[in-house]
């Protein structure tokens, strides 16, 4: 636990010192929960937007992307279901005064048995060498099998408990596990409560004629309100999907793990329309497509896991989350809901108009099936950030701090630099940066020796940097020198275009799909 929380701090100081993401309004000694992006945080989150948005709209030809408002009309919130049940049980600790989602209490706690499990693992692989078999090692071992045992009993409780709004009984298991407050070790609780997560606003200008808003939770209810907008004018069939990205907002009760759980956060959804009765199929379909979506990026197979959910949300007949191994454990990076026509059928009621499609081969209409597949940009900036900073040993005893972003998703592609000020070097540079800045964002760096600027670009996670030497002005080849294996070749700048350009673009991710 204690490494635990000293790579992620590490992780936030990095984030902060090489202009990935800051404190909000920190001159003012920031806002809870709420952060922004600095140069190459906007950057790095620009590139994993575009690799989501061309998989979807671009490598699909049924799936089409909108951009609708933050604020919509009041009645979509009481239509969703928002306004009754988009709730969080809440509890506090009556000695430290702190407040926790009292289902996150629980579901730490059972975490923790998932650590004494992984621990189990460890130490068997280190008593069996190379014969271990880590599925019948966790398929049979009694310790590990009790530990989970025990998870999905108070994990099916919990579920249980909070399908039936029986939060007194959510507050007796907290009591009966003798979960204690992680700050104050106290086990003096309140009642659960019941916290509506949406924010409230006004449109208008005086008091008499303004409308209560609220700030829109999800990204979701833009697209289903727009259904026959997109379906009429682009004339689409079913099965197609409309996709979008943008701002979600959510008072969260428990906002702490840097960008994990934001007030202010970005998602990017993607709402499959399809025929009553097939959504199992592509219920399947789309747990596989987005995980391999997320596999390209090559973070790690055993980095994700599926989570199926006992508990469902007030629209979902299934849901599914794709698990990411943060720095503080397995937490819920995707969801994947199969959102029956709860949303659809729900509009029509209130909003009092039809929102049902004519099915040529069925020859009837109906209100379409919605299977929905939902990821936070900024939790995936986080699992791509934390997976990628590294604190490497060299052969030489000395060590180096390298980001080891995916290429494609670097906020600069290659670095240029110079070997010397002068003797007409900078100048070089200068020309090839020129020639390269068409296909790929660049950088010039003429300050310090050759090895500090070499770290620097590691350090930012820039995946080459070129330079140029006296040797340059004789045969026009530079040094190309890679971040991860550290070598260096000579190569002639006329060809550094065509070695470089598809080695850093997002075509190469999706091209791997
Ligand atoms: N439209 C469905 C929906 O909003 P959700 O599971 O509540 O479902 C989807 O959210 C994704 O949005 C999550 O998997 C997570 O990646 C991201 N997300 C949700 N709340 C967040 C928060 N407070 N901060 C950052 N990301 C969040």
């Amino acid at each position: 636990m204690a490494q635990q929380n000293d790579t992620f701090k590490k992780v936030i100081a990095h984030a902060k010192e090489y202009g990935f993401v800051f404190p909000s309004s920190e001159i003012y000694d920031g806002l809870s929960a709420v952060y922004d992006y600095g140069q190459n945080g906007a950057a790095l989150k620009n590139n994993i937007r575009a690799y989501w948005w061309q998989a979807m709209t671009q490598m699909n030809q049924n799936i089409v992307g909108i951009d609708a408002a933050i604020f919509m009309h009041p009645t979509t919130w009481k239509a969703s279901g928002h306004v009754d049940a988009f709730n969080d049980p809440l509890i506090d600790n009556k000695d430290s005064k702190k407040r926790y989602r009292a289902d996150v209490l629980v579901e730490d706690y059972v975490g923790k048995l998932d650590v004494k499990i992984e621990k189990e693992v460890k130490k068997a692989a280190k008593r069996f060498g190379d014969s271990f078999d880590k599925a019948q090692f966790l398929d049979t071992n009694p310790r590990v099998l009790k530990y989970k045992e025990t998870g999905d009993a108070i994990l099916k409780r919990l579920g249980k408990s909070l399908e039936n709004e029986d939060l007194a009984d959510v507050k007796a298991l907290i009591e009966e596990l003798e979960i204690a407050c992680p700050e104050s070790g106290s086990k003096n609780w309140t009642d659960v409560k019941q916290f509506n997560l949406m924010f409230g606003t006004q449109l208008g200008a005086s008091a008499e004629s303004a409308m209560d808003l609220y700030l829109r939770p999800e990204t979701a209810q833009g697209i289903f309100v727009n259904f026959l907008n997109v379906q009429k004018t682009g004339r689409m069939k079913l099965p197609f999907g409309i996709a979008q990205t943008g701002k979600a907002f959510r008072n969260e009760i428990v906002a702490r793990q840097f960008i994990f759980r934001m007030r202010e956060f970005e998602q990017m959804e993607m709402q499959f329309f399809i025929p009553p009765g097939t959504q199992q199929h592509w219920y399947e379909h789309w747990k596989e497509t987005r995980l391999k979506w997320h596999l390209a990026l090559g973070l790690g197979e055993d980095n994700y896991r599926f989570h199926d959910h006992e508990k469902l949300a007030h629209y979902a007949d299934a849901a599914s989350d794709i698990e990411f191994k943060f720095p503080f454990g397995f937490k819920e990076l995707e969801g994947i809901h199969s959102r029956t026509d709860f949303d659809l059928g729900s509009h029509e009621k209130f909003a009092g108009k039809k929102l049902q499609y004519f099915d040529p081969e069925q020859n009837k209409s109906y209100v379409p099936y919605v299977l929905e597949t939902s990821v936070g940009l900024d939790r995936l900036f986080l699992a791509v950030f934390s997976n990628a900073l590294q604190e490497e040993t060299l052969e030489d005893g000395s060590s180096r701090t390298v980001l080891k972003l995916p290429a494609p998703l670097a906020p600069t592609k290659v670095a240029v630099l110079p070997l010397v000020k002068k003797d007409g070097l900078p100048e070089v540079a200068r020309k090839i940066i020129e020639d390269l800045k068409w296909d790929m964002t660049t950088a010039y760096d003429e300050k310090d020796a050759v090895g500090r600027r070499y770290r620097r670009q590691d350090a930012l996670g820039t995946p080459f940097c070129v330079t140029v030497d006296h040797q340059t002005l004789e045969d026009q080849t530079v040094t190309l020198r890679s971040r991860d294996s550290m070598e260096q070749e000579r190569v002639s700048i006329a060809e550094l275009r065509m070695r470089l350009s598809d080695q850093v673009s997002i075509s190469s991710l999706l091209r791997s799909l």
